[in-house]
């Protein structure tokens, strides 16, 4: 659980970051439209969740350095209290309430926000907003920053516009200590739904139900949500990468890959596992499999502060390349084939990327132009694959099958601790774990 101290400890750092006299403006989300009047289930902004850890839309937090306060002072507006509007939509925690919760300076409603985004900027030399971010929160920064450089006589408008997204994100790259451990939650809940899903899949399941047994393992264990949407593929919708249809019957012949992971108070977790449908690989099937453990395991031995997901990556190649010359996948030498990157044809996305708030986390990968050193309190996934499509020019029994392991790791002072490590990914603890 992240702390209300470390919440507001959070503000207050992103304000030290931010230029003299600035004030930062942080929109919430907005509910988003399903069909006619029906809408998705709410998701937060991100960095609004970061800052408040405040689930409702349409608030905004607003925050100043202004010398005339001497220390951070922070405001919020919120959707007004409205017994009707809230009988239908659901609760609101109102301006009132808001003050005592998030210790703040100043609350407002809602339908003051132009005027008090017109005050909250008055005074200030810099604007801090994420621009180009959410087209309502544009228009009304906007239209505050204009009605105040049209003001008579006084230049009132703050100078500057900045963009306030590379504090947020460059605090929301290294994780606490506590954040770490929300992250181990979600990655243990969601290794127990993989579990489960491996012990639930028989031939003539659909992939839909297995996605159903995942979600439910979710909730059970008090995560409502997926952090994204959950990838089922069997046989060779293994080899789309994205496959979210979900819709086929599993085979006894098959392999299923499962990419899902639980949203745990915010927190991605992002694990995928392979495995048999019968519940024991063929030789082709063990083959692929093994290799991809092979480069996964080399990656995962490798990772620690100071090297590069570049450095990592470019050995997840090498031995990928050799399993596949080996396996008579690729024709020619290994060197060739790195030479000429063949592995493209199998391997097509990257070996891992930023986890957190987001599943695609925030961050910057490369920094002045050279990639950046891992460090800890980055948590990252590790996710080799490989991927032979159906009508691939290979030798017949390994077209159509596609494997890829996943597993989320953070970076510690001396190396990784893996955040997913519950779930079975040796062929004979899958295998046990299936027949058992
Ligand atoms: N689940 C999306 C990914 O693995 O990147
Ligand atoms: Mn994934
Ligand atoms: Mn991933």
């Amino acid at each position: 659980m992240i702390s209300q101290q470390e919440i507001i400890a959070r503000q207050h750092r992103l304000l030290a970051q931010c230029e003299p006299n600035s004030v930062c403006l942080i929109p919430a989300a907005s509910m988003v439209t399903r069909s006619r009047d029906t809408e998705y289930l709410f998701r937060q902004d991100s960095d609004f969740w970061y800052l408040t850890e405040f689930n409702e839309p349409d608030t905004w937090l607003l925050l100043s350095n202004h010398e005339q306060y001497g220390r951070p002072y922070t405001g919020m507006v919120c959707q007004p209290k409205d017994p009707h509007r809230e009988v239908w939509e659901g609760r609101r925690l109102g301006a009132q309430m808001a003050v005592a919760r998030f210790d703040l300076d100043e609350a407002f409603e809602l339908d003051e926000l132009p005027e008090v985004l017109m005050e909250w900027m008055l005074g200030h030399d810099n604007v801090y907003f994420a621009q180009g971010h959410n087209r309502q929160a544009d228009t009304l920064v906007q239209g505050a920053l204009d009605a105040l450089r049209q003001a008579p006589k006084e230049n009132v408008a703050p100078g500057c516009l900045r963009d306030i997204r590379p504090l947020i994100h460059e605090m929301r790259l290294y994780k606490s200590a506590c954040e770490v451990a929300v992250m181990k939650a979600a990655g243990q809940i969601s290794a127990a739904a993989h579990k489960r899903a491996m012990r639930f899949a028989k031939a003539g399941v659909y992939e839909y139900q297995l996605e159903a047994e995942i979600h439910h393992e979710f909730a059970m264990a008090g995560a409502r949500s997926p952090a994204y949407a959950t990838i089922v593929g069997s046989g060779a919708n293994a080899c789309i990468l994205h496959y979210t249809e979900n819709s086929k019957a599993l085979a006894e012949s098959e392999l299923v890959l499962i990419d899902a992971g639980a949203e745990y108070k915010g927190y991605a977790a992002d694990i995928t596992r392979t495995f048999p449908v019968s519940g024991t690989f063929s030789e082709p099937q063990k083959a692929i499999y093994n290799l991809v453990l092979k480069a996964q395991q080399k990656a995962l031995d490798f990772i620690t502060p100071s090297v590069t997901l570049g450095e990592a990556t470019a050995l997840t190649i090498e031995v990928i390349t050799e399993g596949l010359v080996e396996l008579g996948i690729l024709t020619g030498t290994v060197a060739e084939n790195l030479e000429q990157e063949t592995w493209r044809n199998y391997f097509m996305h990257g070996l891992g990327h930023f986890l957190g708030l987001d599943v695609h986390d925030v961050g910057d990968y490369r920094v002045d132009g050279e990639e950046r050193p891992l460090q800890p309190g980055m948590v990252l996934t590790v996710e080799p694959g490989i991927y032979i499509a159906p009508d691939a020019p290979v030798p017949e029994q390994y077209r159509g099958i596609g494997v890829r392991i996943e597993d989320n790791v953070a970076l510690t002072a001396t190396g990784i601790e893996n955040l997913t490590a519950d779930v079975p990914k040796t062929v004979s603890e899958i295998e046990a774990l299936m027949k058992g």
